[in-house]
């Protein structure tokens, strides 16, 4: 794994086994400190579990399958916390922002191609904190992280309220009738607003046509 790359805005980057510090500014004009860490799953102790399982549960109260199940039920490969304070690579501080990535093959239905994305989920900021950039924070450096992750695109499921969030930050709304596994492990054709993010490969690669995620949300 490489040891990060610049981000295009000098805002800095996420090493993988690192930590990246940057400031967000706030309402009164100063600027409150940030400090991105990326953690594997396997790395993650049971105290950090509780920590990150109590910060979804504050973000996430009416998730369908409920928190547990989207977050114990389909693991990602590894999250990118965000946290209010200038300690070093560690997990203890409060939790401000978090998202899971999990790498995986979309397939094509028609071809049969297979394209190497980058699935994310569990997208959150802290409730007081949410409308003033930290989402917009957070998704800069999920770009700097999938890219490092070696993935052609970035992929995620939401709902319609989170379309122009999405569209803000740069992520395209695909067309593709997507094929995949639901909360409860049926079968679905997810019927909601399918999001990708050029990384390695040209928005103009992205393959047409029904896809199919032969696995949960994460
Ligand atoms: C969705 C979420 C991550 C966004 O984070 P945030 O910190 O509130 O978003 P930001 O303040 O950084 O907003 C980023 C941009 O998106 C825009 N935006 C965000 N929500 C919007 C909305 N509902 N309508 C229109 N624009 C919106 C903002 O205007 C901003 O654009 P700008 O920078 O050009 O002004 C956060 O609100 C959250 O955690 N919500 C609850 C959990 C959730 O629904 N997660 C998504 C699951 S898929």
């Amino acid at each position: 794994m490489s040891s990060g790359y610049g981000a295009a805005d000098g805002a800095g980057f996420v090493s993988h086994d690192g930590v990246i510090h940057e400031r967000l500014p706030d309402a009164g004009g100063g600027a409150v400190p940030l400090r991105w860490v990326v953690r594997w799953e396997t790395q993650l102790d049971d105290a950090e579990l509780a920590r990150i399982h109590a910060f979804l549960v504050r973000v996430f109260p009416d998730h369908p399958g409920g928190v547990q199940a989207a977050w114990a039920g389909s693991r990602p490969e590894l999250r990118l916390l965000g946290f209010a304070d200038d300690a070093d690579d560690s997990t203890e501080g409060e939790l401000l922002a978090h998202i899971g990535i999990a790498r995986r093959f979309i397939r094509a239905r028609e071809s049969g191609a297979s394209v190497l994305v980058g699935d994310v989920g569990l997208v959150g900021v802290s409730p007081d904190r949410q409308g003033a950039g930290l989402g917009r924070r957070l998704m800069h450096q999920t770009d700097a992280v999938l890219a490092d992750l070696g993935v052609d695109f970035g992929t995620l499921t939401t709902g319609d309220s989170k379309i122009p969030f999405y569209e803000a930050v740069g992520w395209h709304l695909a067309s593709n009738r997507l094929h995949a596994i639901d909360l409860w492990n049926r079968r679905e054709t997810f019927d909601g607003p399918f999001f990708i993010r050029p990384v390695r490969a040209p928005l103009s690669a992205w393959p047409t046509g029904d896809l199919e995620r032969n696995a949960r949300e994460i």
